[in-house]
């Protein structure tokens, strides 16, 4: 059968939903809730198209092709109602994508990502991520007035991470190998960025308790962010960082050790459902309405494939 998009012929089977179809002949529609060969519930709404026959806006993710639709991809009222999905959902996300600190640094440090090998006593690593973006023999931070230290949110729980000391004894500390470094460490800094907001006393308390690692350091950074489509959705919608202010109840930064190297942070799941269809009495669903989440079945879990964290699209599910 043949439907409109755009105006132009599309020829489809009738028997893949629209967004397959859609997909192949070129456009770009995003998706979070949705994943190739996987079984999903709708729920994200980005990946609205309208059909102009009955003008009725439809998830294309679960809308299979009828005769005489005229499907709209691009209007700026589809992309206003898809941008709509992306702000409830990341109003409703307390995490941050990038630290803080890496964000502010004017040498290209990636500060956090430093401290986070320090911490996990992965020396040479650490060394040889410092030397990718400055000259270890002149480091810039010895006369930089320490923005790092001002925008380290250890700063709001307690006393900042002593930042700038921690990067100058690790450029002294000659004896190690230094490893070869392929590519300078930038940040994208035309990315969203997820941004934390403030901490209330509770979670100062936790957070002064759980992380008491040698830097204090909080490893602010998400560390699902190279796989987030989250993100990705954010940056192409051209969200900056997140418009209504962020309402989340879920603890702050609380990761739950699922089995071997993956990880769960909550406070990241948009409830998309992915990890509950795809995998056998794993994932649930707990509570209704805004009090919804998604949580771990404690005795299935050792069980659970961390191929789990390939289907969620946010830094939710993570692989350390
Ligand atoms: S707590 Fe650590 S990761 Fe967060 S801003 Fe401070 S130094 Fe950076
Ligand atoms: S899950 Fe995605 S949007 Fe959220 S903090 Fe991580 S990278 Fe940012
Ligand atoms: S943890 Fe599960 S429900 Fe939450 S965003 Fe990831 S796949 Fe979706
Ligand atoms: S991808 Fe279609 S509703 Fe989420």
């Amino acid at each position: 059968m043949k439907i409109l998009v755009n105006d132009k012929e599309l020829e489809v089977s009738g028997e893949r939903v629209l967004i397959e179809e859609l997909r192949d002949a070129g456009y770009v529609i995003p998706s979070l809730c949705y994943a190739h060969d996987a079984k999903h519930e709708p729920s994200c709404m980005v990946c609205m198209v309208r059909n102009e026959a009955n003008n009725q806006m439809i998830p294309s993710c679960s809308t299979y092709p009828t005769e005489g639709m005229r499907i709209d991809v691009e209007s700026d009222d589809v992309k206003a109602l898809r941008r709509m999905g992306l702000e409830l959902l990341l109003s409703d996300h307390r995490a941050d994508c990038e630290a803080p600190c890496t964000v502010v640094c004017p040498s290209g440090i990636d500060v956090a990502q430093v401290l986070l090998y320090i911490d996990r006593k992965q020396m040479d690593e650490a060394f040889s991520l410092l030397s990718s973006a400055v000259d270890v023999e002149h480091l810039p931070c010895t006369d930089c007035k320490a923005m790092c230290e001002k925008a380290c949110r250890r700063g709001t729980v307690d006393k900042c991470v002593d930042i700038r000391q921690l990067l100058i004894d690790l450029s002294e500390q000659k004896g190690l190998k230094k490893v070869d470094v392929t590519s300078k460490a930038v940040l994208d800094k035309s990315s969203f960025s997820s941004k934390l907001g403030r901490y209330n006393d509770k979670e100062k308390e936790w957070l002064r308790e759980e992380y008491s690692q040698p830097s204090h350091c909080l490893h602010c950074a998400c560390e699902g962010k190279a796989k987030c489509k989250l993100r990705e959705c954010a940056t192409s919608a051209q969200i900056k960082s997140p418009r209504h202010g962020v309402s989340s109840h879920l603890p702050v930064k609380q990761q739950v050790h699922v089995n071997g190297r993956l990880y769960f942070e909550p406070a990241k799941c948009i409830r998309c459902g992915l990890c509950v269809y795809n995998t056998k009495d794993s994932f649930t669903f707990m509570h209704r309405g805004f009090d919804m989440q998604v949580v771990v079945i404690e005795e299935n879990k050792k069980d659970i494939d961390e191929k789990v964290a390939d289907l969620c699209p946010t830094g939710a599910l993570f692989v350390r």
